[in-house]
């Protein structure tokens, strides 16, 4: 048996990719476009694992994916391969339509395909499993109830935007071809091979750095935070469990203002590797902040929890404690991520928009 993963290569792609052939022998047929988000350093530990077959290719190209699928024509395609961090939606959204909405569009387009051409327990056990994000619901008053899965859409970035289109394509994959689909929509990850361009990553390797830790306006936004290797437990969970055409919104149950969380890491870094200089929260500088910018995301997780028995297995402060110290333990890795084209991305970002 096969799954085709798309975007393996990056964040939770990669911790999926790496948990699944932990845990099964069920080869995984990786597609990745390694754009400045994917690294297959992440992967390295595969290097000669014949489980795990690479492709360098983009979910835009119908040809490779109709390939794709008809040379192993795996039982399930999960879809994590997009444009992710809400900062370069608003400097350049052009990628995020292209490959959030029409590489989307094409996996469909190609699944449906695949799936129309099977029979018998194979066409009953195929699942196409989106990979989507608490934000497409938009933005929580402070007393509002966590979103459930049944919250309006009300996307308010070029990114949530982009993957709210997705999530209302895959729907109608289902409702009008009866392709076997599944969505989840989770709250922000964090964990290993987190790209230190997003909020935890980026304060750890400054604080290392000696670098100013930039808090966008007042940092009393509230996201709900789960450990990345959770929301792969739960992508597993509904892939095996989950009923077909339905939603499932992942979350951990911690909500936490900003400020909360950099306070935190500077904490844990004071104990893990105190800096003779004092204590890392003097770094923290509040910097302009980023338009249109949602206050609070919030999970309710009870659906997946009542229906299939997830629940995560980490609690913030184990999450984000083998967090910090996985950066510490991998100071190579964070180097090599810390490239040319990030450090242009970090000018970009905090300079042109008039953070610095
Ligand atoms: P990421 O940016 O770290 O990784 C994205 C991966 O997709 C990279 O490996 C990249 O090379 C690949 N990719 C990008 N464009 C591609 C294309 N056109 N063709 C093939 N591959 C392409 O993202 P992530 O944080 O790992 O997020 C993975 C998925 O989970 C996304 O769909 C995202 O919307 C969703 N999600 C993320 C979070 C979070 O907190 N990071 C939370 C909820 C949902
Ligand atoms: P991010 O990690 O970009 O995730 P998202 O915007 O998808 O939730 O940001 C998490 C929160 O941290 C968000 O409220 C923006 C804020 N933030 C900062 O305050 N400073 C930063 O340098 C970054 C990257 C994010």
């Amino acid at each position: 048996m096969t799954i085709l993963v798309t975007g393996g290569a990056g964040f939770i792609g990669s911790n999926f990719v790496l948990d699944w052939l932990a845990q099964s022998d069920e080869t995984v047929v990786n597609l990745d476009a390694l754009t400045y988000a994917g690294n297959l350093r992440n992967l390295e530990s595969l290097a000669g694992d014949a489980r795990h077959v690479f492709v360098h290719g983009d979910i835009t190209d119908r040809a490779l994916v109709d390939r794709l699928l008809a040379a192993h024509r795996p039982r399930a395609v999960v879809h994590f391969a997009a444009e992710s961090h809400v900062d370069r939606s608003i400097l350049g959204p052009g990628a995020f339509i292209r490959t959030n909405v029409e590489g989307t569009f094409t996996l469909l387009e190609a699944a449906r395909a695949h799936w129309g051409a099977l029979d018998g327990d194979a066409k009953a056990g195929f699942r196409f499993l989106h990979v989507s994000t608490d934000e497409v619901y938009g933005s929580l008053a402070p007393d509002a109830p966590a979103f459930t899965e049944t919250h309006a859409y009300e996307p308010n970035s070029p990114y949530s935007a982009s993957k709210a289109a997705s999530d209302h394509l895959v729907r109608a994959w289902h409702h009008t071809y009866g392709l076997p689909v599944l969505t989840t929509n989770c709250s922000n990850n964090y964990g290993p091979y987190h790209f230190p361009e997003k909020l935890i990553p980026l304060m750890i390797v400054n604080a290392l750095a000696g670098k100013p830790l930039p808090v966008y306006g007042d940092g009393l936004q509230i996201r709900d935070w789960l450990y990345v290797g959770d929301h792969c437990s739960a992508i597993r969970t509904v892939l095996a469990k989950g009923r077909v055409g339905e939603t499932y919104n992942v979350g951990g149950w911690n909500e936490k203002p900003n400020i909360e969380i950099v306070h935190t890491i500077c904490a844990l870094l004071d104990e893990m590797r105190p800096d003779p200089a004092g204590p890392y929260a003097r770094l923290i500088t509040h910097v302009k902040d980023r338009p249109g910018h949602d206050r609070r995301y919030a999970i309710d997780a009870r659906k997946i929890e009542r229906e299939l028995g997830w629940r995560p297995a980490e609690t913030f402060e184990t999450g984000i404690r083998r967090t910090v110290r996985w950066v510490l333990d991998h100071e190579v890795w964070v180097r090599e991520v810390q490239s040319g084209a990030y450090r242009d991305w970090v000018a970009a970002n905090y300079a042109a928009q008039g953070r610095a």
